[in-house]
């Protein structure tokens, strides 16, 4: 069983970390592996806009390089900074976060949970959020 409110607040912990000085927009990842650790990411901006590196995939991209590659869930917090926890909106994955997450996790099986304070949550798969995405298997 997934202990979701946790993995949620990991991703509230994550958010602390976030470097928005241009957008102001503040993301937190919670990635959780199958064997139960958890790598939490942040959004790191830069002033050369597309050098900018998201939540979801400093998370990826954190586990990936210390051997990690087996995926169950990811947690999603996302608000302005001036947005008090729990009033802001779901934050969903972007298209790149997803073609990421399409590389190294199972599609009917990864959850993403987008959630607006650790009980306000909701529950998505991966294939409901990148259907017909491109991936290895295309390459064969
Ligand atoms: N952002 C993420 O961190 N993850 C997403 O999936 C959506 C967008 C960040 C990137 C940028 O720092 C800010 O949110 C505004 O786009």
């Amino acid at each position: 069983m997934i202990d979701v409110k946790a993995l949620i607040q990991q991703a509230f912990d994550a958010q602390k970390n976030c470097y928005t000085p241009y957008s102001n927009f503040n993301v937190g990842a919670a990635l959780l592996t199958a064997d139960g650790k958890v790598y939490q990411g942040c959004n790191i901006e830069n002033a050369a806009y597309p050098a900018t590196n998201c939540a979801e995939r400093t998370a990826f991209f954190k586990a990936v390089s210390e051997g990690d590659k087996d995926f169950v869930a990811i947690a999603l917090v996302g608000n302005k900074s001036d947005v008090e926890q729990g009033q802001g909106e779901y934050c969903a994955p972007c298209g790149v976060c997803r073609q990421v997450m399409a590389e190294f996790c199972d599609h009917k099986n990864f959850k993403i949970y987008m959630a607006k304070s650790v009980d306000d949550y909701k529950e998505f798969t991966l294939e409901e959020l990148l259907p017909l995405g491109f991936t290895g298997k295309d390459l064969v």
